[in-house]
């Protein structure tokens, strides 16, 4: 498929494949958008069932990151990578240097990060070639490093918001929290949950990962087909995207979704979806945006680890006032969320 006919192209800036063959790179880095500064967004390790298939996600997630970048009151544009996880996938030094040669190569207007399969040992190894990358180990205090724990703070506070606006409680002490995914952001965000005194569901095609929640915080594991219709006070996705269909919507057991994954509906439609099965959705970019706010403090400099700690913890309020225009306009909150940034954006562009 061509790029220009994708659904998702969205008039992105510029979209670039990346391809080496002396190190095997395959990778496409898609910049949505630059109203508001660099285009930033992590960067995916993925065996994709094909190379549409990767488009596809580069592209929607490139545009999430506009949204949520946006919306998060960032000077950051959007934009993402995709890494290729190719048969026979080398995985070399040789071939994350040449990653980010290619960042180099678009000048500063895309900065990278860790994003899923990637680590911060990677983004060292792809900070030898280039200055646009973000999620380096840091120095005791400041901000930066692994942008995860900051991810699953932000989405901790943002299920307290949500707990609140439906539920009426001001903790998540006693409620039951099923949660798809036990990788980085999974792992933190049970940490935070547990410590509040929820009990925790969780699944993970990698059974070791789930078995370490289980270990450290008593979560209940489940089977990769049950985790999404567990019946919980909230469903928190934190592993891939499109979990929320038409189909797998009317089989849900929770009042609320708010969790981590990036591009959770399917389509835009499956948020009047949730809206119609009672269940009030904390729209991903949202929740999700601690990570990149870590990353901004990092990438611009000057902000203390308490600092970032604080400013992710808006992620409460921000959700909260999404859920109450959602509810006095009768809209779902994805498309008020929507909204909002596409006007932050538009106000960038013009001025
Ligand atoms: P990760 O790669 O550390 O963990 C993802 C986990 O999901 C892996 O353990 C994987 O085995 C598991 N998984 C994949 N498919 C699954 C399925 N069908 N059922 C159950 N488990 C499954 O990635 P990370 O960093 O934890 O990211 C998780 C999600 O959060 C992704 O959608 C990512 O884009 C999003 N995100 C991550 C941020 C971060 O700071 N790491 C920031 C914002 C969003």
């Amino acid at each position: 498929m061509a790029a220009f006919d994708n659904p998702a192209f969205d008039d992105h800036e510029r979209v670039v494949f990346c391809s080496d063959k002396a190190t095997g790179l395959k990778a496409i880095i898609a910049i949505h958008s630059t109203a508001l500064g660099p285009a930033a967004g992590g960067c995916r390790l993925w065996a994709y069932a094909s190379d549409d298939a990767a488009l596809t996600d580069v592209l929607r997630l490139s545009q999430g990151m506009s949204y949520k970048n946006a919306l998060a009151g960032l000077k950051f544009g959007g934009g993402k990578g995709v890494i290729i996880k190719t048969p026979g996938f080398s995985g070399s030094a040789e071939l994350y240097e040449q990653f980010g040669v290619s960042v180099e190569n678009l000048g500063g207007a895309y900065v990278t990060a860790e994003d899923v399969g990637m680590t911060v040992e990677i983004m060292q190894t792809i900070a030898r070639r280039t200055k646009h990358v973000s999620g380096l180990p840091r120095k005791e205090g400041q901000a930066g490093g692994d942008p995860s724990p900051k991810t699953s703070w932000g989405i901790f506070k943002g299920i307290e918001a949500a707990v609140k606006f439906k539920l009426g409680r001001d903790s998540v002490d006693g409620l039951t929290i099923a949660i798809q995914g036990a990788g980085h952001v999974g792992y933190y965000l049970s940490k935070y949950l547990s410590s509040a005194g929820a009990q925790l569901i969780v699944a993970d095609l990698d059974a070791t990962r789930a078995e370490r929640l289980h270990e450290e915080f008593g979560a209940t594991v489940v089977g990769l087909d049950e985790i999404l219709f567990q019946e919980v006070d909230v469903l928190a996705p934190c592993a891939l995207g499109a979990v929320l269909t038409e189909e797998s919507i009317p089989c849900l057991r929770t009042g609320i979704v708010a969790g981590g994954a990036n591009n959770q509906l399917a389509e835009q439609a499956d948020g009047q979806r949730l809206v119609d099965a009672g269940i009030l959705y904390a729209p991903d970019y949202v929740i999700n945006g601690g990570g990149i706010i870590n990353v901004s403090s990092e990438y611009y400099g000057g902000a203390s680890d308490d600092e970032v700690m604080q400013q992710v913890a808006g992620i409460g309020p921000r959700l909260s006032g999404i859920f109450s225009t959602a509810e006095a306009s009768g809209r779902p909150t994805n498309e008020v969320a929507d909204s909002m940034a596409q006007e932050i954006i538009a106000g960038a562009t013009a001025s």
